[in-house]
């Protein structure tokens, strides 16, 4: 008990310091978002909190805010600002993160897909993400991954993308991998990261060196055919997911799996053309981005996710992530989503509420790429604080939407925001839960 607390109050202050360190990034902020920024900094005083002391102060800034965003004239609680990405328009700023199910069958998405991503549509988000979905069948993670390298995935996807669309404002973007060095392992909730007993498949990556030494399976080393291989798999998903009717597509360059394992210095030690600086080992998840920016609409917007730290010795620097980050916008990535870890099995990461926050923070207002934030974003005040602040232009928010669907209506009923869309037959429930919560804001609790 003790220990969380100290180590509540240690993130509060790491938060406060890189803030005044940092302050450069900020200046160019309106003074009011400044304030703000400055304000909740620690990540321990958010918005609810800053209304509490000065109501003014928060009126003026959600008024501010909500002018920005194509001219509304009254000031609105910041995560249900709508926000424009090329052609796609979002209702609010919160995304379902991307979260793996391993109910595929031979990669194919079944009633529960249809079930899972249906419901978290008509749960209010703006924005629902696919699970990492495979390019191809050795680019899976696990037997359960769903992929899409034939017409058949593409039917099954193109019906969960039609009754998303036919049954909420949410829009569902496709989230594209391959596993490389942690492909053929066990499901999720089995030994995850473990081998297969059985049935494995080869294993690619840029070097040949197995994630969990001596147990997982030694990969062999990408040669220029497999990768040219590899990169018109992620052209054919592409190509499948915009005739799927997908709203927008994200690459997976994180969590060590085949993008993310050439990014970093822990995982590729190349010595050819794709190992070594940070420009080398950027190369091919370059030449797989701009491949697929090329076959992807034009008016449908693309992201990247990245893991911006490995926290551990000898893996990604601040400069690098910087440097990763402007050579992924300037190759068509609109938007970039900032996760963190998992490239190697040492890693050492810090946890805390809003852990990563700061990381997307980095990269959009140093790096200048507007930024999706996720990890440990749980409740809605969390999302008030960060889109206020500028620390990210959305929130992705992963197990909060395992437990409760309805994250997001339940959160408006509980702010008092009634212009929330509810599907026609749960109405019922909006008025019972907005009643509810405008009784308790007066302390009608009996
Ligand atoms: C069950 C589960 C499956 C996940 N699968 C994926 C995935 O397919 N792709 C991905 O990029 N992240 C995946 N993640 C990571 C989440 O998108 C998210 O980054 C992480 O859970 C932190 O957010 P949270 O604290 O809101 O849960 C998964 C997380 C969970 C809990």
């Amino acid at each position: 008990m003790h220990s969380v607390e100290a180590q509540k109050l240690q993130n509060a202050a790491r938060n406060r310091m890189e803030w005044f360190e940092n302050v450069a990034r900020y200046e160019s902020m309106e003074p009011l978002q400044f304030a703000y920024s400055l304000l909740s900094g620690s990540q321990r005083i958010g918005h609810a909190n800053l209304k509490l002391r000065d109501a003014g102060f928060i009126d003026r800034i959600e008024t501010r805010l909500a002018a920005k965003c194509g001219g509304i004239a009254r000031p609105l609680p910041p995560m249900f600002l709508p926000f424009r990405l090329r052609g796609m328009q979002l209702a609010n700023r919160v995304v379902v993160s991307p979260m793996a199910q391993y109910r595929a069958v031979e990669g194919v998405p079944t009633d529960w897909h249809l079930v899972h991503y249906g419901a978290r549509a008509t749960g209010g988000a703006g924005l629902v993400f696919t699970e990492m979905t495979c390019t191809s069948a050795d680019a899976r993670i696990s037997p359960g991954c769903t992929g899409l390298w034939n017409e058949t995935q593409g039917a099954a996807w193109r019906r969960i993308v039609e009754f998303v669309h036919a049954s909420s404002p949410a829009r569902i973007c496709l989230q594209l991998g391959h596993a490389g060095r942690k492909g053929s392992t066990q499901l999720g909730w089995q030994e995850a990261d473990h081998p297969l007993s059985r049935d494995n498949w080869p294993l690619w990556a840029p070097s040949p060196l197995p994630y969990l030494p001596g147990i997982s399976q030694v990969p062999r080393e990408m040669t220029a055919a497999r990768m040219e291989a590899v990169k018109n798999d992620f052209v054919r998903a592409a190509t499948l997911g915009a005739e799927a009717g997908f709203d927008m597509l994200e690459l997976h360059m994180a969590h060590g799996y085949l993008l993310a394992s050439f990014l970093s210095p822990l995982t590729n030690i190349r010595s050819d053309e794709y190992g070594g600086s940070v420009e080398n080992r950027l190369k091919f998840p370059l030449q797989v981005l701009r491949a697929v920016r090329a076959a992807w609409p034009a008016d449908k917007p693309l992201s990247v996710r990245i893991s911006a730290c490995d926290w551990a010795e000898g893996g990604l620097r601040e400069a690098d992530v910087i440097v990763i980050a402007r050579a992924l916008a300037a190759a068509g990535a609109d938007i970039l989503d900032i996760s963190s870890g998992q490239t190697v099995a040492t890693q050492q990461p810090v946890y805390g509420r809003m852990w990563q926050t700061p990381l997307a923070d980095l990269v959009r207002n140093l790096g200048g790429v507007p930024t999706i934030a996720v990890g440990n974003i749980y409740e809605a005040d969390h999302v008030n604080s960060i889109i206020a602040a500028g620390r990210a232009d959305l929130c992705a928010i992963a197990r909060p939407h395992l437990a409760n669907p309805s994250w997001t209506l339940a959160a408006a009923a509980a702010q008092g925001y009634a212009e929330q869309w509810w599907p026609e037959p749960y109405q019922s429930a909006k008025n019972q839960l907005e009643r509810a919560a405008a009784r308790a804001a007066i302390g009608d609790t009996v």
